[in-house]
């Protein structure tokens, strides 16, 4: 039985990932100089729509609404309203999207929400202050009925729920006895919260916070508690390589993952997954890795 006492639906072949996902060692200076190996972990390849984090969050939020529509939330550009909006479409039930900012409600759609548009997902645009309060029942309610979705399975902001994180849990098993460290930025917290859950004793997961605020950590241990009853692995969340907060993408980060994409073969996506890679360069040169520490680093998704 799922969280709220259905019997969940597996899900189709459309929907099959590629587990685990690949885990690559890359020659780069910049860590062999300190004695340090990395590892690629690429989530970024586990599911052409559903990728990276994506899938792992979705995939059990997925089988618990069986043939409900699906509600969701997030901002203008989220891949997470875009992994929802293509997991609709795979399975042929309804989303609507609930989109941060009625301002964007006259003008044309950007990319990513095009893109969701065309996956059949309903986009509602909502004014920031009411968006805010989402998670407060009445707001909630309301939200629901404004958009006709009362009966809806209601995913939150970044797919992070209880059955997200134990969803991640998963990507930590895969990394047992590969690395020492394992780095993975963080959003809302989930996939740090359950990827540390899954990594065995002498192992730590390094989250690399991509908003600025220094909350993550109070929201990791809530998302813990919420799916495991309580604090599991051991973890800490890097507060000092956001760039000046979510999205802000300066030059200079934009040239580093240009750079690491150039050397490495992939590309790399800017608003998180060159955060947390900069974040280890910087750590490396920092002496932050003691000499023979091998570090798995999570891409966790793509440019798009
Ligand atoms: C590419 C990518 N990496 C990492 C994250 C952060 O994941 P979480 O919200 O679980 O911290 C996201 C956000 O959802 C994302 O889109």
């Amino acid at each position: 039985m799922s969280d709220n006492g259905r019997v969940p639906r597996p899900l189709p072949a459309d929907l099959s990932p590629r587990l685990p996902s690949p885990l690559t060692e890359i020659d780069d200076d910049r860590f062999a100089r300190h004695g340090v190996r990395v590892l690629l972990k690429r989530d970024d390849l586990i599911h052409p729509d559903l990728i990276g984090n994506k899938w792992r969050k979705l995939a059990s939020n997925l089988e618990a609404a069986g043939d409900r529509p699906l509600v969701t939330f997030g901002g203008a550009y989220s891949n997470h309203l875009r992994a929802t909006a293509a997991a609709g479409r795979l399975l042929g039930i309804p989303t609507t999207g609930i989109v941060r900012g009625d301002e964007l409600a006259g003008r044309p759609l950007n990319p990513s929400l095009t893109r969701c548009a065309e996956d059949g997902m309903r986009l509602r645009f909502v004014d920031r202050s009411t968006y805010r309060r989402k998670d407060d029942p009445a707001t909630l309610t309301a939200l629901l009925e404004a958009a006709d979705a009362q009966d809806a399975y209601v995913v939150p902001e970044g797919g992070s729920n209880a059955l997200a994180v134990r969803g991640c849990v998963a990507l930590g098993r895969e990394l047992r006895g590969r690395a020492d460290v394992v780095a993975v930025p963080c959003g809302t917290g989930g996939t740090l919260a359950g990827l540390a859950a899954g990594l065995s004793g002498d192992q730590r997961a390094l989250g690399v916070a991509v908003l600025k605020g220094g909350f993550l950590t109070a929201e990791v241990r809530a998302l813990q508690e919420a799916a495991f009853g309580g604090v599991r692995g051991d973890w800490q969340v890097a507060d000092g390589f956001h760039f000046g907060g979510y999205a802000r993408v300066p030059a200079e980060l934009r040239a580093f993952a240009d750079d690491f994409g150039q050397r490495h073969g992939l590309a790399v996506e800017h608003l998180y997954v060159a955060k947390m890679l900069h974040a280890l360069v910087e750590l490396a040169r920092s002496g932050a890795f003691p000499a023979g520490t091998t570090i798995a680093a999570v891409v966790t998704g793509t440019p798009h």
